[in-house]
């Protein structure tokens, strides 16, 4: 989604500002701009396309300034062009703004504006909020973007500049997450950190209902209602090189190579491999609420929800307790029953997806505990919720999420033993032997990965297949879900998945030569279930690929090609049937040309509705 950034010191901030930039396109957006105070008043230049047109657009059209602001925006009201790609301006062209989220009261304030003279220019919600500003400027634009602040329904981070006002950057937020970087004569703000690393490691998050002020020499806070905020700066634990791709052609190969690495750390400090015992004590989560609870409610979207479905076959063949597993969207608009002895775990990478955020503080009210299952410790849903599961898995710039789905199974089985052995549910050698499996998984992982090129070879092979069916069954159905939606989201190639036992009842009739069927078959519980429906594609005349088991004959006699993996306990065979189809994905999608780490119309993180 949109992606803020602004620099203030006392160099030219355009170069920082097109990198930083350039560092946001991972979120996804459809047209950038930006805007700086150069004395005279406000140079902006904006476009339609990528940050390489802007930055090309600013080398023919040369502006300079030492405090500005940019943008790259994915269009919700109003379609992607130069007119509406932020900053906007206000009548009088001497105060810009841009903004990441949604103002939901726009047309009423709209109407009121346009009569009261104001001349919008765009199809944008957000132009409502730059001629709010310049309402209510008497010369300092803090208290004018306050009392704009308080006329807007919706969710909101903001930040603007102002030729009348110069110097600083002034910034709110309601909803979409906002941070501030300290550097050495110069203070940044951005959507996320990924852009500051270059810059600084000091840091400070913007919370709801908050006002900043960024000078050269810092950042002040106060609330919406003019209270000032105490705030210290936090030391990144990030380093610049893990947000570059280090000689791999995209982030997500690299991302999907360094996800054994991400498996041990998450592992790392929290499982004893003397007696198997597994410690979560630095989520913050009181050690009652795993005795006290008698139900489990995973929220999340996306892939995070496919994760979601791996954690729920865990906690129950581990802990015998129930789960349901609820995409975010739906839960809110249901009439949802939690109670006091109800555990509920918000899954997402970023921590920021509006659905999720808003169904975990729905459930906040309701339920014994939260627990936000997150790679951004600092984000709003970690801030919202009673305790965090870091999944320490470093940043992910791909939009197509694969080493944070892995981190988030990793840490899903974590808290199945955890609450397994809280409720008794667990012997010690039972433990002992899942925590050494899980420990040798990155090892298994790595060996998949050794065999990344075979699967690159049969992308290509399959290139021209338009339609697939991904089929697995129990812990391996999410699995075939996740499988398919990586290969829509990056190669735009249709794709379903589906549980094995439901192919009789619908897709079976889709089965011709047409269809590739990717079956993920390693030999657990429903194995046999699993080698009938391939036989049952078979006879069809479908085309068969196979995720099996090494020197699985059965499976390999069956399926045009096979990506074998090394066995492994029942429960961690998604650790490593995942990989090949993440790899499958990948390769379909980069052999076709694609924009691999930024698929068209995706944002890498889902923060309006
Ligand atoms: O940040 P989150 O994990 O909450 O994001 C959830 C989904 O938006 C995300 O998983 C999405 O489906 C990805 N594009 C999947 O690759």
């Amino acid at each position: 989604m949109c992606g803020i950034i602004g620099c203030v010191g006392a160099r030219d901030t355009v170069p920082d500002l097109i990198e930083g930039l350039r560092r946001l396109e991972y979120r996804g957006y459809d047209s950038a701009g930006i805007a700086v105070l150069n004395g005279d008043g406000v140079g902006r230049r904006r476009v339609k396309g990528k940050i390489r047109d802007l930055a090309e657009e600013v080398r023919r059209h040369p502006i300079t300034g030492t405090c500005g602001i940019g943008h790259t925006r994915w269009a919700t009201h109003g379609r992607p062009s130069e007119d509406n790609a932020h900053p906007h301006t206000d009548c009088g062209g001497t105060i810009a703004l841009v903004h990441n989220g949604i103002v939901e009261n726009y047309w009423s304030l709209k109407e009121k504006l346009k009569a009261e003279g104001h001349v919008f220019r765009t199809e944008t919600d957000t132009e409502v909020i730059v001629h709010l500003v310049e309402k209510h400027f008497r010369g300092s634009l803090e208290e004018a973007l306050r009392a704009a602040v308080r006329e807007l329904e919706g969710a909101f981070a903001v930040a603007c500049v102002s030729s009348r006002d110069p110097g600083k950057i002034v910034a709110a937020r309601n909803g979409p997450p906002a941070v501030i970087g300290f550097g050495e004569g110069e203070t940044f703000l951005s959507s996320d950190i990924t852009p500051l690393l270059h810059h600084t490691r000091r840091v400070a998050y913007m919370d709801d209902g908050e006002i900043a002020v960024l000078t050269p020499d810092g950042a002040r806070f106060a609330t919406f209602a003019g209270a000032p905020v105490a705030k210290d700066a936090e030391t990144l634990d990030w380093e610049p090189a893990m947000v570059e791709k280090r000689g791999f052609a995209h982030f997500m190969a690299k991302e999907i190579f360094e996800q054994a690495d991400v498996v041990r750390d998450t592992l790392k400090s929290r499982v004893s491999l003397e007696n198997g015992r597994v410690f979560l004590d630095d989520t913050g989560l009181a050690p009652d609420a795993f005795r006290e609870a008698d139900r489990v409610v995973l929220i999340a979207c996306g892939t995070s929800y496919h994760a979601g479905l791996v954690g729920k076959y865990l906690l129950e063949t581990l802990a015998r307790v129930p789960v349901d597993v609820e995409y975010a969207s739906e839960l809110r608009s249901r009439d949802f029953v939690m109670d006091r002895r109800t555990l509920v775990l918000g899954i997402s990478q970023s921590g920021e997806t509006a659905d999720t955020l808003a169904a975990l503080r729905l459930a906040r009210a309701k339920a014994r505990a939260v627990l936000a299952v997150t790679n951004n410790a600092n984000s709003s849903m970690a801030r919202a919720a009673d305790g965090v599961l870091d999944l320490h898995a470093g940043p992910e710039i791909g939009v197509a999420a694969t080493k944070t789905f892995v981190g988030q199974m990793a840490a899903l089985a974590l808290f199945a033993l955890a609450f397994s052995q809280a409720r008794g549910a667990l012997n010690e050698a039972d433990s002992l032997a899942l925590v050494q499996e899980l420990q040798r998984i990155p090892l298994k992982m790595d060996r998949v990965l050794a065999g990344a090129a075979a699967i690159e070879r049969a992308a290509r092979r399959y290139l021209a297949c338009e339609h697939y069916l991904f089929l697995g069954r129990w812990i391996n159905f999410p699995i075939a879900l996740e499988g398919a939606l990586k290969l829509k989201e990056i190669s735009y190639t249709h794709a379903e998945g589906y549980a094995g036992g439901e192919m009789k009842h619908g897709p079976i009739a889709l089965i011709d030569e047409g269809m590739t069927t990717l079956a993920v078959v390693p030999r657990d519980r429903v194995y046999e279930k699993m080698l009938s429906n391939i036989a049952e594609v078979q006879a069809r005349g479908g085309r068969i690929l196979a995720v099996a088991f090494d020197g699985d004959a059965k499976a390999s006699a069956a399926a045009e090609e096979t990506f074998t993996i090394p066995e492994t306990h029942d429960l961690f065979t998604p650790f490593l049937t995942v990989l090949p189809l993440q790899l499958f994905a990948y390769h379909s999608a980069a052999a076709k040309g694609l924009d691999v780490d930024q698929p068209r119309n995706l944002a890498k993180s889902v923060t309006v509705e």
